[in-house]
């Protein structure tokens, strides 16, 4: 590949929303135990959104925070990407809603991906494409998930997994040549997209024969396969794309998987045989916030001291789809 321009990573941020839902809240829903969600999760708690806020309100703050780290200002956006797999409205898209709230120019194209928990990763490989291709130079990245809208509460099954969270992220054309993606490869697998599924409500036209099934717009889950596969699928691929990037596994400073189960970013961890030091977990306070897991442990992970900028990340996500992917990046000083 030929003069393709090198993207910075500007600025990072997040939002969660304040109310908490801890596992003892759950049993009053259904039969369940802290203990049986803590030993097979690794989560103990949750936030959600209350009242009339919505994943665009989550995402608007994480937005505002990641522009201000960036230092660029509404008008320097000349792309808005928005990453969901639970927003408030199918369209006007989060992106386009967010555009007008951001006060970022009206002629600047705004639009959601859906790659649920790879949204971020997604979001950034089609950032990538356009700031290398010379596109466009400065783009947001909003990955925000309201999960407790779509989350089925009578299925303990899933109901005790998900959260609602936000991430941002502003990139953009590296103007000194230092390329802040060292690697980057997302996939997918659609034979085996009925692990994971939201099936939209809505019936037929009345003039012709009724659709039997009609969807209830909630997430239906196949827990043990979707964990079989991300065990077997994702330690190999962060391991292969960390030798794309040209480094070894233990040049790599941390580890900043999707937040899904403990167990899981164990499971990766184990592959790369990274001290716990080198990882990044928060799945205990917030459970899986899909496309923010990610953002959302980076910021908070510097916040508390547990990453240090000037670094590298390898960032790895997986849901449904089923899609995957994980990218090797710099953590240039300042960015959250
Ligand atoms: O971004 C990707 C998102 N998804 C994931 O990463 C999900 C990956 N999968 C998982 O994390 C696990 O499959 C779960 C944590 C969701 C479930 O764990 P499991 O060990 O696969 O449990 P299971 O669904 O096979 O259920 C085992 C038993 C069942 O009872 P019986 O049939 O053995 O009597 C369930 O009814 O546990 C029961 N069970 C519960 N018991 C107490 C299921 N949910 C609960 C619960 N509390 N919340």
């Amino acid at each position: 590949m030929t003069n393709i321009k090198p993207l910075r990573i500007a600025g990072v941020g997040y939002c969660v929303p304040e109310t908490v839902i801890t596992n003892q809240d759950l049993t009053q829903l259904y039969d369940t135990s802290d203990e049986w969600i803590y030993t097979r999760t690794g989560i103990k708690e949750r936030r959600v959104v209350s009242g009339n806020e919505t994943a665009i309100d989550l995402g608007f703050k994480a937005s505002q925070s990641a522009m201000k780290k960036s230092g660029f200002k509404p008008e320097d956006i000349d792309c808005i990407i928005g990453a969901s797999s639970a927003p408030p409205q199918l369209y006007p898209t989060m992106a386009s809603t967010l555009q007008d709230k951001l006060e970022i120019p009206n002629n600047v194209p705004a639009f959601d991906l859906t790659a649920a928990c790879t949204g971020l990763i997604y979001a950034l490989q089609v950032a990538r494409g356009f700031i290398g291709a010379g596109i466009y130079k400065t783009i947001l990245i909003v990955a925000s998930d309201n999960n407790s809208k779509i989350t089925n509460w009578d299925d303990r099954g899933t109901s005790i997994l998900f959260g609602d969270g936000a991430g941002a992220m502003v990139v953009t054309e590296a103007t000194d040549g230092v390329d802040d993606i060292l690697s980057l490869k997302i996939s997918a697998n659609g034979t085996i997209g009925e692990y994971i599924y939201t099936d939209m409500p809505g019936q037929n036209c009345p003039l012709v024969t009724p659709n039997d099934k009609v969807g209830d717009g909630k997430i239906h889950m196949n827990g043990k396969e979707v964990y079989k596969f991300a065990v077997t699928t994702v330690p190999k691929y962060v391991e292969e794309c960390i030798a794309a990037s040209g480094m070894k596994s233990e040049e790599v400073d941390y580890l900043i998987p999707h937040q899904a189960n403990q167990r899981i970013i164990e499971a990766i961890q184990n592959r790369l045989k990274y001290s716990d030091d080198k990882v990044i977990s928060n799945i205990k306070y917030y459970g899986n916030t899909s496309a923010a897991s990610i953002p959302i442990a980076l910021v908070e992970g510097v916040e508390q001291g547990k990453i240090r900028l000037g670094s590298t990340a390898v960032l790895c996500g997986f849901g449904a789809g089923m899609t995957w992917g994980a990218a090797v990046v710099r953590l240039r000083e300042g960015i959250c």
